[in-house]
């Protein structure tokens, strides 16, 4: 067991008969989708709604019923990775490019749980780049906007020699911050930017941060 096993496989104890769980992405949500598998597979039912195709596909391979947003109002249980966390569980995440469906399924969940390894857990936000996503029309006049507010490194996010591309269709620009002093105010200022559909920063988001080790056990962090 590994720390990220760790974490996902306690985290994974949360879910009840019945639920209707949120499904996040990443190499740690991994392992919650795979114990919420074998679950399922000696016997427990629940739903859930996946963040993203990745995950999408290993619910499936994992025989995990699927809904549609359209057919409930709200979650039971989200339960996701992130790249940062700070003392008052505010997190950076979107390093998978998963942000925006996975911010919207975090806030409409009754219990958001966040599943890390001890490298995530950070005095302060901001040395993992933060993920904006941004829509692809005229994106270099948001690009510009950005950078008229904020002194810092921008670069948008590449793969296979093209721009990235989220399973929503946008770009995605990381932003180098360094340090991010007041998370809240930069949430709120991010958001306001036309062009910008969402970010990274999960600010009074998370109910708990599941912390995994490499020897198997596990601690729990409450919100403050
Ligand atoms: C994806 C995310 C992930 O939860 C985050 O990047 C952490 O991933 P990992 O568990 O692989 O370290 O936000 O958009």
């Amino acid at each position: 067991m590994n720390a990220k096993q760790a974490a996902g496989y306690k985290a994974a104890e949360w879910v009840q008969e019945g639920m209707l769980v949120g499904l996040g992405t990443g190499s740690t949500a991994y392992y919650v989708i795979e114990r919420i598998g074998q679950r399922v597979a000696e016997g427990l039912k629940i739903q859930a709604i996946a963040t993203s195709k990745a995950s999408e596909e290993l619910a499936e391979k994992y025989r995990i019923p699927l809904i549609k947003a359209a057919d409930v109002s709200k979650l039971d249980l989200a339960i996701d990775g992130a790249d940062e966390v700070d003392p008052a569980l505010a997190l950076i995440k979107g390093g998978g490019g998963a942000l925006l469906r996975e911010k919207l399924v975090a806030i409409n969940s009754d219990k958001f749980i966040v599943i890390a390894d001890p490298g995530k857990l950070v005095p302060h936000l901001g040395a993992f780049k933060l993920p904006i996503e941004i829509v692809p029309f005229c994106y270099e006049w948001t690009l510009v906007q950005l950078k008229s507010r904020y002194d810092i490194e921008f670069q948008m996010r590449t793969r296979d020699g093209g721009l990235y591309m989220t399973d929503n269709g946008n770009y995605i620009v990381d932003a180098s911050f360094g340090v991010i002093k007041d998370p809240g105010t930069l949430d709120a200022e991010l958001k306001q930017l036309t062009g910008v559909v969402d970010h990274g920063l999960f600010v009074n988001i998370a109910d708990v941060v599941v912390i995994g080790h490499e020897d198997g056990t596990t601690e729990m962090i409450e919100k403050p």
